[in-house]
C-alpha cells in the first residue's frame, strides 16, 4: 500500500499517525490561567530532547473540527508553567477521563478524581497519584501553522522534580515493572511497561560486533532464522575459527547436522534461544567444511 499524505484527509492522516507513532510516552499536563483556573488534561505527542537544559516538548493541537485551541495551549500562553505528570497503569481511567472536553474553567482534577497538591516551582499543581512529576517552565512555543489539525510544540524546561521512590531498581534506575507506566497507542489502545509486553535488549555501547553482512551467506539467506536471529549474531565479536569447527564434527550430532541444512538452522535457533551464540555460529558453519 503506498499513501500519498496529500491525497488523504485529515484525519486518516492523524489515524495513520496514532497508529504508527507509538506507543507514545503521556504527558498528564497541569497548566494555570491567569485567574487562577486550573486544567489537566493528557497529550501523547510528547517526548524528552536532552539535558542541559533538560528539555520536554508536548503538542496541544488545533482541533479539526472547528481549529479552536486546546484550553492547555491557552493557559500555557497566559502562564508560562506546566506539570508534566507520568501516568501509570492505576491511573489509567481517571486520565483517560480527564481528556473529556469539558468546558473552559472546569477542573479537571475534580472531574476525574485525581488528587491536586502544590508544586515547589511553578504555580500550576501536580497529580499526587502520579509515580513522577516534572514541573517546568515554558520557554517557547512554536506554532506549525495555525491550520486545523496542526500541532503546538510547548517546549518545557524541567525545574523540579518528584519522584515516588518505589519506582527506583536497587541500581538508581527506574524500573518498568516498578513504575508500570502506559504508552499511547491507535484507537482505543495502551500498552504498559509491566507484563508480557516488554522484552529487554541490551545495548551494544561495549561491544563492536562483526554485523550482519560479515556472516557466512548461509546464515543470511537462512528461510529459518529471521531478522531479530541475524541482529542477534552480528552482534558477536569474532566468528568461529576453522579448527573449533573441524572438533566439533567429533560430536556425531554436529556430523549429522553438517549435512542437513534445515537440522542445522533449527537447532541453531534453539542455541540462539538460549543466549549461546558461538555455539550457534559453530553449527551454522558446520557446512563450510
Ligand atoms: C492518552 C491521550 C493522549 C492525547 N494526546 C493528545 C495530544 O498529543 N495532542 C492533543 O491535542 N490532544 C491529545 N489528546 C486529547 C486531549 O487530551 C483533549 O483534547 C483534552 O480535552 C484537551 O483538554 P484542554 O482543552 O482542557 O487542554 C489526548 C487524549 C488522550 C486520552
Amino acid at each position: 500500500m503506498e499513501i500519498d499524505p496529500n491525497n488523504i484527509s485529515n484525519p486518516e492522516l492523524h489515524k495513520l499517525f496514532l497508529g504508527g507513532v507509538a506507543p507514545r510516552p503521556i504527558a498528564f499536563a497541569s497548566t494555570i490561567d491567569k485567574d487562577g483556573n486550573v486544567n489537566l488534561s493528557p497529550f501523547s505527542f510528547y517526548n524528552a530532547y536532552g539535558i542541559n537544559p533538560t528539555t520536554l516538548i508536548f503538542s496541544p493541537s488545533r482541533r479539526g473540527r472547528d481549529n479552536t485551541t486546546k484550553h492547555t495551549l491557552e493557559n500555557v500562553k497566559e502562564v508560562p508553567e506546566v506539570v508534566l505528570n507520568a501516568v501509570n497503569y492505576d491511573m489509567v481511567q481517571q486520565m483517560s477521563l480527564s481528556s473529556t472536553e469539558y468546558p473552559k474553567g472546569v477542573d479537571e482534577f475534580v472531574k476525574s478524581g485525581l488528587t491536586a497538591i502544590d508544586s515547589v516551582k511553578v504555580k500550576p499543581p501536580r497529580v499526587k497519584e502520579s509515580p513522577l512529576q516534572f514541573e517546568c517552565k515554558v520557554r517557547d512555543i512554536i506554532e506549525i501553522s495555525g491550520k486545523a489539525g496542526s500541532g503546538n510544540l510547548v517546549i518545557c524546561e524541567l525545574l523540579y522534580v518528584h519522584a515516588d521512590e518505589n519506582i527506583f531498581d536497587e541500581n538508581g534506575n527506574i524500573h518498568p515493572d516498578k513504575i508500570d507506566l502506559v504508552g499511547r497507542l491507535g484507537g482505543d489502545y495502551y500498552v504498559r511497561t509491566s507484563g508480557e509486553a516488554k522484552f529487554k535488549v541490551p545495548k551494544p555501547i561495549t561491544t563492536l560486533g562483526i554485523g550482519v553482512d560479515s556472516l557466512p551467506e548461509e546464515v543470511r539467506l537462512s528461510k529459518i532464522l529471521s531478522g531479530n536471529d541475524l541482529g542477534i549474531l552480528g552482534n558477536i565479536e569474532s566468528l568461529p575459527n576453522e579448527k573449533e569447527i573441524v572438533d566439533s564434527m567429533k560430536n556425531p550430532l554436529y556430523r549429522s547436522l553438517a549435512k542437513d541444512e534445515t537440522a542445522r538452522h533449527n537447532y541453531a535457533k534453539k542455541l540462539i534461544l538460549e543466549n549461546n551464540l558461538h555455539e550457534a555460529l559453530k553449527v551454522l558453519m558446520l557446512s563450510s567444511l
